[in-house]
């Protein structure tokens, strides 16, 4: 089967992309990344995609008077390259509901909390706040509610007492770029069907749709 065309859309830095980057670029993933798109010029990720040869586009958000008009451009762009699935990287613009119908279930996005649990902004803060013990990361399909969606793989991260914003997002990161990569390998080969609003994952193996940062497994010892 021919890899499927895979668009990255990001506005930062672009660590996630990255791994994305890293995961498929030799010839045993079912994706290839054929197009990076920023809605901000600038980003550092826009310099990644670029060192790895990766064709990019730049349409900036601030500059389209609607969110339609925006998203429209973006769909042009997408169609333009003949994608076939999108991940959203850290990129922090609201696509309208035409937009999320039209790529549903071929669209996915990476969140930095275990969901449904701290769906929004600053998670590693809230998470710090509640005094938990764990946290994580999801990638699930994008649905038009914010942070919603059939969930596909999750990681999991200890919380250390003495962690702040940055140490919890550090960790945090490093599960989410082992995490991005498996499940976009589950989706580019076929093996996610979407029933009740549920991902299955054909012929699941135990913990396979779960990652662990390393370190919880000291400290569950
Ligand atoms: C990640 O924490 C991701 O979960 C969130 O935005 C951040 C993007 O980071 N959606 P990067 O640009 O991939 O480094």
């Amino acid at each position: 089967m021919e890899p499927r065309r895979t668009a990255v859309l990001i506005s930062g830095t672009g660590t996630n992309l990255q791994a994305l980057i890293d995961a498929t670029a030799g010839g045993d993933h079912p994706a290839r990344i054929v197009l990076v798109i920023s809605n901000r010029e600038g980003a550092g990720g826009l310099e990644r995609a670029a060192r790895a040869g990766i064709p990019t586009r730049v349409i900036p958000s601030a500059r389209f008077e609607t969110r339609g008009a925006f998203d429209t451009a973006l769909d042009t762009a997408l169609r333009e390259a003949e994608v076939d699935l999108v991940c959203l990287a850290g990129f922090m613009r609201v696509l309208g509901q035409d937009f999320v119908a039209r790529w549903r279930d071929r669209m996915l996005n990476i969140h930095p909390s275990l969901l449904p649990a701290f769906r929004g902004l600053e998670t590693h803060a809230r998470v710090l706040e509640a005094g938990l013990p764990v946290t994580g990361c999801t990638v699930h399909f994008v649905r038009p509610e914010i942070d919603e969606g059939p969930v596909l793989v999750q990681g999991v991260v200890p919380v250390f007492p003495e962690d702040d914003v940055e140490t919890l997002n550090a960790r945090v990161l490093e599960v989410e770029h082992r995490c991005y990569p498996r499940a976009l390998e589950m989706v580019a080969a076929g093996r996610i069907s979407v029933i009740d609003e549920r991902a299955v994952l054909a012929g699941e193996r135990p913990f396979e749709r779960l990652v662990l940062h390393p370190s919880l497994q000291e400290a569950t010892r």
